[in-house]
């Protein structure tokens, strides 16, 4: 591929809100995927890779090592860690072993200078994340998170499939006023309620880059927001979502915004354009769903020119929602407000709380309702799950997730297949909400 040189001078369109920039080198930085770890196992089946967590870096760079793996391989992972803190990897929607799973509470979590290795079989293909599960907050603020992609081989081959991980440094409480109880869990900071963070997005810890595409490249590009609290509600023209965290959707999304909640991805694919162009994330209000305030650019794309091309043939399932068989059988209820800083799932706020069971190889019905003036990105471990409808109206499409966002006073519906044994969290992905207890146990046994 050949750069385009002096990129920073060429006449593309003023990108909307170009004042927020913070500087002239910030605009000029050009866009590259996390470094991919180095696999060391010949075993075409095993992808064998080390992380070592130091400085609040995995192997030395954030994003963490870009980890790729196929359908059926085994992952495994030596974590070395070298923080001065305790620490976990969760691996961010995927089927894993509930041992592998990092929720480090009744799993203890890797003393400094300890080592664990993970171990697991990626068995579904989707655009998932790894993050410590210990003292999360302020851990993921401060720079510890990566993408782990599993490739369907059977799927067709985008030209570029690139990695880009949406960020708000600086959200959480500065380091050393977190956990000052030393329970694991950070004391929280700010009232992160309503007030959209101020400082602004970064893809793959660049402000504001550009991503130069290949000429004539079709580009699948996966999106994931690793931020503690900001959404992003994205939008650009020829605006084409082709997946989400795990994987294929069952038909292309074309109209936005393309909101992504906390701990959400979505797979986006960009065809050749004729024009550079801006990835804008308009500020999304938590009490809403709504805009408050201009739309700020995040991405600038620029496209070496060539010929059109057709979009690829995915295979999407064109599959509808499974109807709702009406019964329930759990119940989330999530409460709490930014003014007590006290949140809470059915009434009770982490630890104090009691478990769901549900039997093993059941499927179960459960109903996440938002009592509270705020909205939650909701996230269960260990099984994804099918959404069967939002405040009573069945998705477009079937849609499978292991995040969704409960708008203020929404009621979800969704559907488990409880096929994975273990004591699974289940909880809010705004981080500080987490830490202030809102989170729960689902039982699986
Ligand atoms: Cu990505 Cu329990 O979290
Ligand atoms: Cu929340």
């Amino acid at each position: 591929m050949i750069l385009l040189l002096l990129a920073a001078c060429a006449p593309v369109a003023g990108p909307i809100g170009a004042t927020d920039l913070p500087d002239t080198a910030a605009q000029a930085a050009i866009l590259t995927d996390p470094a991919e770890a180095v696999d060391s196992d010949p075993d075409p089946a095993v992808v064998h890779v080390a992380l070592t967590a130091a400085a609040w870096r995995y192997n030395g760079q954030s994003p963490g090592p870009t980890l790729r793996a196929k359908v059926g391989d085994t992952l495994i992972v030596d974590l070395q860690n070298d923080l001065g803190a305790p620490t976990t990897i969760h691996w961010h929607g995927v089927h894993t072993p509930y041992a592998m799973d990092g929720a480090g509470w009744q799993v203890a979590p890797v003393p400094p200078g300890g080592a664990f290795t993970y171990r697991f079989t990626l068995d579904h293909p989707g655009t998932f994340w790894y993050h410590p599960h210990f003292d999360t907050e302020g851990q993921v603020d401060r720079g510890l998170y990566g993408a782990l992609i599993v490739e369907d081989p059977a799927e067709p081959k985008a030209d570029v499939d690139a990695v880009w991980v949406f960020d708000i440094p600086g959200e959480a409480p500065a380091e050393g006023t977190t956990d000052t109880d030393g329970d694991g869990h950070g004391e929280g900071g700010g009232e992160h309620g309503f007030a959209f963070p101020p400082a602004p997005w970064t893809v793959n810890g660049l402000t504001l880059p550009t991503a130069r595409l290949p000429g004539g490249a079709v580009v699948r590009a996966r999106l994931i927001n690793v931020a503690n609290v900001g959404y992003l509600a994205l939008s650009w023209p020829g605006m084409r979502v082709i997946g989400g965290g795990q994987g294929m959707l069952a038909a292309a999304v074309t109209e936005g915004p393309l909101v992504l909640a906390p701990g959400q991805r979505a797979e986006v694919e960009l065809l050749p354009a004729e024009q550079a162009f801006d990835m804008v994330s308009t500020p999304w209000s938590l009490a809403g769903p709504s805009a408050i305030g201009e739309p700020m650019a995040v991405l600038r794309i620029e496209p070496e020119p060539a010929p059109a091309a057709a979009p690829i043939a995915w295979p999407f399932s064109g599959a509808t929602p499974t109807p709702d068989p009406g019964h329930t059988d759990v119940v989330w209820s999530l409460s709490g407000d930014v003014h007590t800083g006290q949140w809470l799932i059915n009434g009770a706020s982490w630890p104090d709380i009691g478990f769901t069971r549900v039997p093993l190889g059941s499927a179960f019905i459960a109903e996440v309702r938002n009592l509270s003036p705020t909205a939650h990105p909701f996230h269960l471990h260990g099984m994804a799950f099918e959404v069967l409808s939002i405040d009573g109206r069945a998705p477009p499409a079937q849609r499978i997730d292991d995040t969704i966002d409960v708008g203020v006073r929404e009621a979800l519906r969704i559907k488990v297949n409880a096929d994975n044994p273990g004591d699974w969290m289940a909880h809010c992905h705004i981080l500080p909400h987490a830490e202030q207890g809102m989170m729960t146990v689902l039982r699986v046994e």
